[in-house]
């Protein structure tokens, strides 16, 4: 039976955020950014393992208290120059781990998506364990989209129609992940499943929700903050 590994790349600096600190360790609630989205990773009872990409220069990581994740978690320090770089080459570490198959499902979670449930992560899960090809949870759009000229000035109002926001966790078996991710050209695309429609293939879009967004800017680390008090007080 294939198994469900995590691989969750880190090894970004978050220039967006204006923080000096790379924000996959901004505070938030108390942790690291990351911690929440190991933390759900690791508790998942589908999860057989969780491998974490850093920078090759992470002086980080080793700051804080990992041992409560030491039963599923690896670390590599193999991050490259993009994300899709840095997810390769986590695929090519976890390989050359021996344990891991080309079969076996990859689930690739941005660090920046601290507010993953179980929920979400199952209905992935479930969704997808017999397809073909794989996919990643999503959202319809649901504002009108503008597209702008240089000026900042509309130049039309673009159909939403069909049009849907990618999310994290990309589930995709590890061959035809590596395989895809090894033909692209890695500056060019910002999530796995580009690499894998480059391949011809259709992956399969989940629906998610609003709460599982990607904290990019100042003020979304606010409202990630709001999201998981609330969940802790439930
Ligand atoms: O910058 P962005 O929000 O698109 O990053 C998404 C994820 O990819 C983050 O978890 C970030 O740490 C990771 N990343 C990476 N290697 C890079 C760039 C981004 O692992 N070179």
């Amino acid at each position: 039976m294939p198994r469900f590994i995590a691989l969750i790349p880190a090894a970004g600096t978050g220039s967006r955020m204006n923080n000096e600190l790379p924000k996959q360790y901004l505070s938030l609630a108390g942790k690291p950014m990351i911690y929440h989205a190991l933390h759900t990773l690791c508790l998942s009872s589908h999860i057989f393992r969780v491998f974490v990409v850093l920078a090759p220069d992470d002086h980080e990581w080793s700051r804080y208290d990992w041992s409560s994740f030491a039963d599923k978690l690896t670390v590599k320090y193999c991050g490259g120059a993009t994300r899709a770089d840095s997810v390769l080459n986590g695929l090519k570490a976890m390989q050359t781990d021996g344990s891991i198959g080309k079969d076996d499902w990859i689930l690739v979670h941005d660090a920046a998506r601290p507010c993953l449930t179980i929920f979400q992560l199952d209905q992935l899960i479930d969704a997808l364990a017999l397809d073909e090809i794989g996919g990643l949870l999503a959202i319809p759009v649901a504002d009108t989209l503008k597209r702008a000229d240089s000026n900042q000035c509309v130049m039309g109002t673009e159909s939403r129609n069909s049009l849907w926001q990618a999310q994290t966790p990309q589930m995709f078996r590890l061959g035809l992940l590596m395989d895809a991710l090894s033909k692209v050209d890695s500056a060019a695309i910002t999530d796995d499943a580009s690499a894998i429609e480059a391949s011809g293939l259709r992956p399969r879009l989940v629906q998610s929700d609003a709460y599982n967004f990607k904290v990019t800017y100042p003020q979304d680390l606010a409202l990630a903050e709001l999201v998981l008090q609330k969940r802790e007080t439930k």
